[in-house]
């Protein structure tokens, strides 16, 4: 494998002009005025397989947007890995903040600006240009299948059905994602859990019309003002969430794991001024490497209503909403959650208003384990490429179809992301590092390698 350095080296600038160029796509899933671009990503990542070298690749067409396939398989009695990824992105807005346009994207400072960069097309490129680099120089040591989604962003209903309805097709011995973050470029990690999510939207209802905030306002119920404090009655003084049951299941980790997760690297100070706030702001008795892995959170994501335009207009509003989602941790459920949010919700409502509550998608959480061949296998290959052990860590965001495809296909997942935390995912300004995005296609070859030798060791 010593010749992978000198590929990436031989093809460097072709390895950028084509992620670029999928870059350029605005694959945004959640807005259905892009479904043609969506549709157009999902061509380009087909072909680009093809181009790479797989024996088939083929647009699964969904109800909603198309999911990408693809394979080579060198011998039915070899080991067979199975890459998912996703090409769709989340919408660029508030667009304004941007230093440059989201879709076009540019290089600055070593690193490739662009909605996407990162989460997913980068780090799900990286896979393609690894296996090319495998199939053109006889490195390929096992079977792999590609699953490319473009509704993750949106909550992968569609690829939960096409899971549930091709378990031989992706009959696989591991799932290998790059979707998740290091802790640093010199202190690289391997995500051994995932939060799942219960996401909410929640409309309150006042007076039956817009009033005038002089001549009914003191008697009426102004949907905003008790929006907010039934939303401020959800968490306490130390920040930790009220809903009863809430806690029930969450399982408790031990001291000794406790300390373990402390040994990772963390420098309050630096967090803070990174993001220019005076402190973190988090559940009592809890770090703040804890407060994002281990325990659940809630959290208005949005909340709008009365008049939000230029100048001022009283106005006491008839409605108000807002979106809310709560992380969970294990083993908490998806399900579950919603529903106690649900009825808490709206038992707390006084009686001058209605609430209605409309749950959106949700996850699951999880845990893997770090005692699995494809775990030893990730670690001994970032080992390799980064020179040092890579850490164990538990993440904060959520990937509800890594819970499913365990569920389904009886497969444990390893999240071997190269992404940094700071890459602002979802936020203006994406980017990706040509160090995490070359490390990346140089690391992922060997964990091939390491995964067939683990297994047949
Ligand atoms: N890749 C992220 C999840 C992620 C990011 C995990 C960083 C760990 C570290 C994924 O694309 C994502 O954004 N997931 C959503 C959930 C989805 C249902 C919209 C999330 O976590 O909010
Ligand atoms: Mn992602
Ligand atoms: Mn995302």
């Amino acid at each position: 494998m010593s010749n992978i350095k000198q590929y990436i080296e031989e093809h460097k600038n072709r390895f950028l002009e084509e992620i670029i160029d999928l870059l350029k796509i605005p694959s945004i899933s959640a807005d259905s005025k892009y479904a043609g671009d969506v549709k157009k990503a999902a061509e380009v990542v087909k072909q680009r397989l093809e181009e790479a070298g797989v024996d088939f690749a083929e647009i699964c067409e969904t109800p909603g947007h198309p999911i990408v396939y693809g394979e080579k398989i060198i011998d039915s009695s070899l080991p067979t890995v199975l890459v998912y990824g996703h090409y769709d992105v989340q919408p660029p807005d508030p667009i304004e903040l941007w230093t440059s346009p989201p879709f076009e994207p540019i290089i600055r400072d070593g690193k490739i600006f662009a909605r996407g960069a990162c989460d997913d097309k980068g780090q799900m490129y990286m896979h393609v240009k690894a296996f090319e680099f495998m199939n053109k120089t006889n490195n390929l040591p096992c079977n792999v299948k590609f699953m490319i989604e473009g509704e993750e962003e949106v909550g992968s209903d569609n690829l939960e059905d096409f899971v549930k309805q091709n378990k031989e097709k992706l009959k696989a011995d591991t799932i290998l994602i790059s979707d998740t973050s290091i802790i640093a470029n010199d202190t690289p990690s391997i995500s051994v859990g995932l939060r799942g999510l219960s996401y909410v939207e929640v409309e309150v209802t006042g007076p039956n019309r817009d009033l005038h905030s002089g001549v009914y306002g003191g008697a009426v119920g102004n949907p905003i003002n008790i929006l907010t404090k039934m939303i401020a009655s959800l968490t306490d003084e130390n920040n930790h969430i009220t809903i009863p049951g809430f806690y029930d299941k969450v399982l408790t980790v031990s001291d000794e794991d406790r300390a373990e997760m402390a040994k990772a690297p963390f420098n309050q100070q630096a967090y803070q001024d990174e993001l220019e706030i005076g402190s973190t702001y988090g559940e009592k008795g809890y770090t703040p490497n804890e407060q994002t892995s281990i325990r659940p959170t809630l959290d208005v994501n949005g909340i709008w209503g009365g008049y939000t335009g230029e100048g001022a207009k009283t106005v006491l509003p008839s409605k108000a909403y807002a979106k809310i989602s709560m992380r969970l941790v294990p083993n908490q459920s998806s399900e579950e959650i919603t529903k106690i949010f649900k009825d808490h919700f709206e038992s707390i409502a006084p009686d001058a208003v209605k609430v209605t509550v409309t749950p959106h998608h949700g996850g699951e959480p999880l845990l893997i384990p770090t005692d699995f061949p494809a775990y030893k296998a990730a670690s001994r290959a970032m080992q390799e490429t980064f020179g040092v052990k890579p850490i164990p860590q538990r993440g904060g965001g959520s990937i509800p179809i890594v819970a499913l495809f365990e569920q389904e296909l009886g497969l444990k997942s390893i999240l071997m992301g190269f992404g940094l935390n700071t890459d602002d995912i979802h936020s203006p300004d994406e980017h990706f590092g040509l160090f995490n995005y070359f490390k990346g296609i140089e690391t992922i070859p060997y964990f091939y390698k390491y995964f067939v030798e683990e297994l047949t060791n």
